[in-house]
């Protein structure tokens, strides 16, 4: 088992297979060009895979895929078949725009992928042009459909931001009840790669507005998600991530990799390790030994409500949030 300094059990790989993305969203990445890590510094797949083993015996419990877009990198449901096979039990997911989702849903099902978390910040196909800088919808929710019908579960991510999408909260929340499909609203996190216009809806307003339209309950936290979660009467639930409180931290169980192969134990702090070198010279035990060295330098809290409002550094498409 991995255990960290605060005794806080670490089951939960992120991983991130690319930082390209096919969206550019204002609260992600700027809209004008910008320079990607060469290809050729990416992780292959079965070098991902190695590390993937190692990780599994270590005790990782919960994969999820991110990028940037992780359907952007091709044969990714091979990747998810070799971590299927060597272990079944594993909890396999992944976040993704959805934009390509459509064509690829039944062979990530078929591959061993069981989940999706999704973004759905608007049902106005204007709206999502404005947050994407590209016409997205359309194909978005063909993807979640499809999904939906191969029988993956789908969770949907909605950032709520004033003059954007703010108004949608409760149109937004019932298309994802009528689907029974669950929703998690997180407050916006400033970060250096995001639109300086952005004005992200705090949690109370959020709250607030909701109250105007259902009844619920506060069910707090549920196991380590970072989500708050609350129940309305007829007992849908829904979720919301406050990054800028830290009472998620003491249950935290993730740590994330990089495509390039960074092992991350905070999304706040910029201390990684690579497993680069260990991974490409096949050399398990030293890969295993920078894991358990980033589990052991896992930060108590993070600190993106710190005193002087501090922001991290990190882009959110490069480790997949
Ligand atoms: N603030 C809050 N959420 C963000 N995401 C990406 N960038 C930010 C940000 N700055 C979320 C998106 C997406 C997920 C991958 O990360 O909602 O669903
Ligand atoms: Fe948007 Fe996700 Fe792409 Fe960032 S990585 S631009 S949040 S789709």
């Amino acid at each position: 088992m991995l255990i960290d300094s605060y005794d806080r059990v670490v089951d939960y790989l992120r991983v991130s297979v690319t930082e390209r993305c096919n969206f550019r969203c204002q609260y992600c990445m700027p809209e004008k060009p910008f320079s990607w890590v060469p290809k050729e510094n990416l992780l292959s797949f079965e070098e991902l895979f190695l590390f993937m083993k190692i990780a599994i015996d270590e005790g990782v419990k919960k994969i999820r895929i991110t990028g940037g877009e992780p359907l952007l990198r091709e044969d990714l449901d091979k990747f998810i078949k070799m971590i299927y096979d060597y272990e079944p039990s594993i909890d396999l997911a992944m976040t993704t725009n959805a934009f390509l989702l459509k064509g690829a849903a039944q062979r990530l099902k078929d591959a061993g992928l069981r989940r999706i978390n999704v973004s759905i910040d608007t049902l106005k196909p204007e709206t999502a042009h404005r947050i994407a800088a590209k016409d997205v919808l359309k194909n978005v929710l063909a993807g979640v459909e499809e999904a939906r019908r191969v029988g993956l579960k789908v969770k949907v991510n909605m950032v709520p931001m004033k003059n954007m999408n703010a108004d949608e909260i409760v149109d937004v929340l019932e298309y994802c009840k009528e689907r029974d499909m669950s929703i998690r609203f997180i407050e916006y996190m400033e970060n250096q790669h995001a639109s300086k216009d952005i004005s992200g809806l705090k949690s109370d307003e959020l709250l607030e507005r909701l109250r105007e339209h259902y009844e619920f309950t506060d069910d707090g936290f549920d196991g380590s998600s970072p989500s708050h979660y609350y129940t309305m009467k007829d007992g849908y639930r829904f979720g919301i991530i406050e990054p800028y409180a830290d009472d998620f931290c003491k249950k935290c169980n993730r740590i994330r990799l990089t495509a390039e192969g960074n092992l991350i134990p905070c999304l706040y702090f910029d201390e990684a390790l690579s497993i680069g070198k260990a991974i490409k010279a096949g050399d398990i035990n030293a890969a295993a030994e920078v894991l358990r060295e980033v589990v052991r330098t896992k930060p108590e809290k993070n600190r993106w409500g710190g005193e002087d409002g501090e922001s991290s550094s990190r882009a959110f498409y490069e480790t997949g949030g």
